[in-house]
């Protein structure tokens, strides 16, 4: 990319989420000048082909290889099944090219480890979601706590739930090519369940707000072994049912769980809950009150009243969702994205960094491996 032109961007994956957020959002008139999505890729015979035609974009491949051979693309997404994200980003950043990973970035520590080493001898950019930092109110939880708003903080709660949300999403209801794409991997090895695909997004929270965990313990284990979409039934080798124990030092615990089924509070646990000596946070409430941040009137504003984290109304909050952005779907996956673009072309680093999804994805691995043996897992990673 020479100076001042748009990024070129590549498009890895046609299902779901690109089709409801990544290509709506890329392909807005407002972007033209920073970010232009120059190709798109899916191994589905005529799928990235049909989402190219759907989306104006110039070229569509069936290899991976094929889009990262094509010049005019500087910067790929990636929007596969998580389980092929680390071979695919190794690939990518091999060829060259800058790599946003939709969550989760790889499946294993070690894996994450590479990648990072790979991007900084080659000075290219990784940015990992999901970038819950951004969000203002998790910002102002974490200052909130850190200057005892409610005392000494002594544990907190989160995590998230499968229920039926993958074989169920509008996106995969139809008949065609674009609407019938398979979820099925979400509910395999590796890189299916619940912790790598929603608890993941609570476990940046937890840790964006507390810090790095020392250790970890857990129980885990599949519960609904055979699910069904489109009439056929689906069989899963990936637990779906984990509640993790964390271990931040100093006697300050969380629990965090990725179940088949239920929640503390349907969506808003991904935000947390903390308690201390003083008070509790519980989502956007102190001590069962709303708290202020900045943007609260604006999110407030939106029909569904900036009443829960991650949703609607907060979802406006992030940096670069404003305009047009604001009425298309999957805004904080458009944040992220826009974050390797700012960090490619004007330098300014994200703070959505590989290292802080390292450490979330440390606390997987451990707490799969804590419920294998039977032992607590040392956690060997920081941010
Ligand atoms: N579905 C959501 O609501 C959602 C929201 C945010 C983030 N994400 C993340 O986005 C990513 C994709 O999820 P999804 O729900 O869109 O999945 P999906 O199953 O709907 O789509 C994945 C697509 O990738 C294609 N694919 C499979 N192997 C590939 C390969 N080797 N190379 C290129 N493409 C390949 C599949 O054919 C399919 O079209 C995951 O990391 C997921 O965690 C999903």
């Amino acid at each position: 990319m020479t100076r001042g032109q748009a990024l070129g961007l590549g498009v890895v994956g046609a299902g779901s989420v690109s089709l409801k957020g990544i290509l709506p959002h890329l392909t807005q008139a407002d972007l033209a000048d920073r970010a232009r999505v120059v190709a798109v890729c899916d191994p589905v015979e005529g799928r990235a082909a049909a989402a190219a035609r759907r989306f104006s974009v110039e070229c569509a491949y069936e290899t991976l290889d094929a889009l990262l051979a094509d010049p005019a693309v500087d910067a790929i997404t990636i929007a596969s099944p998580i389980g092929v994200h680390y071979e695919q980003g190794r690939r990518a950043l091999l060829a060259g090219k800058h790599v946003h990973f939709n969550k989760t970035m790889t499946v294993t520590t070690a894996e994450a480890d590479d990648l990072i080493d790979l991007a900084a001898d080659r000075d290219l950019r990784i940015v990992a979601s999901p970038g819950e930092m951004l969000r203002p109110y998790n910002q102002r939880i974490k200052t909130m706590i850190a200057e005892g708003r409610i005392g000494r903080v002594c544990w907190a709660i989160c995590g998230a739930a499968f229920e039926t949300y993958h074989e169920s999403e509008a996106v995969r209801g139809g008949d065609d090519i674009l609407s019938t794409v398979d979820p099925s991997w979400y509910f395999s090895k590796p890189g299916g369940g619940p912790l790598y695909d929603m608890t993941v997004y609570a476990l940046h929270a937890l840790t964006g707000i507390l810090g790095p965990v020392r250790r970890v313990t857990g129980l885990s284990g599949i519960r609904i072994p055979e699910r069904s979409f489109h009439g056929q039934i689906v069989r899963g080798d990936a637990d779906d049912n984990t509640v993790v124990l964390l271990d931040f030092g100093e006697g300050l615990f969380a629990v965090a769980y990725g179940t088949a089924a239920g929640s503390l509070t349907s969506w808003d646990d991904w935000s947390g809950r903390y308690f201390g000596t003083e008070g509790r946070i519980d989502g956007l409430l102190l001590d069962g009150e709303p708290f202020e941040f900045p943007g609260c009137e604006l999110a407030r504003s939106h029909p569904d009243g900036g009443t829960r984290p991650g949703r609607g109304g907060n979802e406006w909050l992030l940096p670069h969702v404003t305009g047009v952005h604001r009425d298309i779907d999957e805004q904080h996956v458009f944040e992220d994205i826009m974050q390797l673009v700012d960090w490619v072309r004007d330098d300014i680093a994200s703070p959505v960094t590989a290292e802080h999804a390292r450490h979330v994805i440390d606390i997987i691995e451990a707490a799969y491996r804590a419920a294998a043996t039977g032992a607590a897992q040392p956690l060997s990673t920081s941010f």
